[in-house]
């Protein structure tokens, strides 16, 4: 499989226990020789956490792809309109950023290059990682789940006793996700649990 000649934007919210997961994914989509452009949410370029520095992570994100993230709403503003992104991978994407994406807010550069992206009808796929799935957040995972361009990594409960309502993306299905989007296919079974 090969993403040559793919400019495939990643966006990257603040989950950070899967950060090292994403880390795999991203290698993998440059491994198939896609170009990958950076995005980070506020939270996702500042939190300091148990899982790790924000710093570090960026830079490990920027070293593996060769390219500066995008840090700014002002700089992510451009990829709708300039058509610089061939799709959109959300990964990993929050509880908090599904909601927004899913109600118009655009208070983060992750959320400026989702709404400018969908603009031009390309594909955009999440790999969703939220506590609140079966919660909250259900409504706006059914939503998107029946919103055209709208793909998601196929995703189960992780943890269905201590976190009832957590569900989590198998992301070692990013790859495969992202080529079944550039067809306008979702990859099935969509829902996939047990981890
Ligand atoms: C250590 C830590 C881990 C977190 N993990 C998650 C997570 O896995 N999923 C989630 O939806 N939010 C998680 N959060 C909460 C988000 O970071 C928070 O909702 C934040 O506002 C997200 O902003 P963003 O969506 O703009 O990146 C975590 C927060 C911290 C501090």
């Amino acid at each position: 499989m090969t993403l040559s000649g793919l400019s495939i934007g990643v966006a990257f919210t603040g989950s950070f226990c899967t950060n090292a997961r994403i880390l795999t994914a991203v290698k993998e989509i440059v491994a198939a020789n896609g170009t990958v452009k950076p995005i980070f949410s506020y939270n996702a370029q500042t939190i300091d956490c148990r899982f790790g520095k924000a710093a570090d992570y960026m830079k490990q994100i920027t070293e593996i792809t060769g390219n500066e993230p995008i840090l700014t709403i002002e700089d992510a503003e451009p990829l709708g309109p300039k058509n610089m992104i061939d799709i959109l991978v959300i990964a990993p994407c929050t509880g908090n950023t599904l909601a927004k994406f899913c109600n118009g807010i655009t208070d983060t550069p992750v959320l400026m290059a989702a709404k400018g992206h969908i603009r031009n009808g390309k594909p955009l796929v999440i790999s969703l990682s939220t506590n609140d799935a079966l919660g909250m957040n259900f409504k706006n995972i059914g939503s998107l789940l029946n919103t055209k361009n709208i793909y998601f990594v196929p995703f189960g409960q992780d943890d269905w006793v201590k976190k009832p309502n957590s569900m989590i993306a198998h992301t070692d299905l990013i790859v495969p996700t992202i080529e079944m989007a550039l067809e306008g296919k979702q990859l099935q079974p969509v829902i996939r649990s047990p981890f």
